[in-house]
């Protein structure tokens, strides 16, 4: 399996933040948003990993992120011309993916969970078994914002809708996306919505049509933000801020979970740490390091 993050859109909705920066670099507390989807899909063990992203933001991602050797990973770049929407965004990568199939993030989708990765790898175990497409549901408050499914008393489900005026459920599809590699060829079909976007979220009934779609619920005990508003990319960094001060043990550190996986060695991860020393970021690393001598 390969993973594509899609890292291009235009931001808008924290415009005038955004005006300048890509949204993707801007911190949730201690480093940069585009680094919590990263580090799922290091924890979840793939290292062939493309970002998508706007022509004009190529050079600060490779700055950020360069080729991803220095963690172990294989990181390539896709330019996306215009934000035609999230199907456009698999169409773009399927030099990329070949015959993979694909675990497919939003670059501004933070999650948190006991047991997150253990659920992601069951989406990614049922998609190589046994095909078809694996999506998440969240119970929101405002589901107007996203794409919704609704569900029947046994969980299978009736519908999805991209952003309805009136929906059918609270539930939430999220950011995270398991398909096999058919997916290539159903986006390359989607045709526009009526925002003028190529959606994820017709992919997804396109799977639906075919009886291959399976919705997982994310419970109570999760944590998932977009933090594509002014007041949900607030509360994702004070929800990260919260529980790292608690624990004293970081989310979305990239660093960390190259060592912990066995791709860099304690003396790569010592040469990382060097220009972030002045920073808790930087001496959380370093006792890393030390506590491994
Ligand atoms: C996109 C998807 C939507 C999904 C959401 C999750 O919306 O279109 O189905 O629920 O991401 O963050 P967007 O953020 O592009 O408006």
């Amino acid at each position: 399996m390969k993973a594509i993050i899609l890292a291009g859109g235009s931001g808008t909705r924290l415009y005038p933040v955004t005006l300048a920066i890509n949204k993707h670099f801007l911190p949730i507390y201690n480093k940069p948003m585009i680094y919590y989807p990263l580090s799922l899909v290091m924890l979840l063990g793939i290292r062939d990993i493309l970002f998508i992203v706007k022509p004009e933001d190529l050079a600060d991602f490779q700055k950020l992120l360069k080729n991803g050797s220095h963690l172990g990973i294989n990181i390539q770049y896709q330019i996306q011309k215009k934000p035609n929407g999230l199907a456009e965004g698999l169409v773009l990568a399927e030099d990329f993916i070949g015959d993979d199939n694909i675990c497919y993030m939003l670059g501004d989708n933070i999650f948190f969970g006991h047991d997150l990765v253990k659920i992601m790898d069951e989406a990614r175990q049922e998609i190589e078994k046994n095909g078809g497409a694996y999506v998440f549901g969240y119970y929101v408050k405002d589901p107007e914002r996203f794409g919704i499914v609704e569900l029947d008393d046994q969980g299978n489900v009736i519908s999805l809708e991209e952003k309805p005026k009136k929906p059918k459920s609270n539930f939430a599809v999220v950011g995270m996306y398991f398909y096999d590699n058919e997916a290539l060829e159903i986006a390359k079909n989607v045709k526009p919505s009526d925002r003028g976007e190529l959606e994820i979220t017709s992919v997804n009934e396109e799977y639906l049509r075919r009886g291959k779609l399976k919705v997982k619920l994310l419970g109570r005990g999760f944590a998932w933000f977009d933090a594509g508003t002014h007041d949900s990319f607030l509360e994702a960094g004070e929800f990260v801020a919260t529980i790292e001060k608690r624990t004293g043990l970081m989310i979305g550190c990239i660093e960390e979970i190259a060592f912990r996986n066995g791709w860099i060695t304690r003396e790569q991860l010592l040469e990382l740490t060097k220009p972030l020393r002045k920073t808790e970021y930087g001496r959380y690393l370093c006792e890393i390091v030390k506590s491994e001598e």
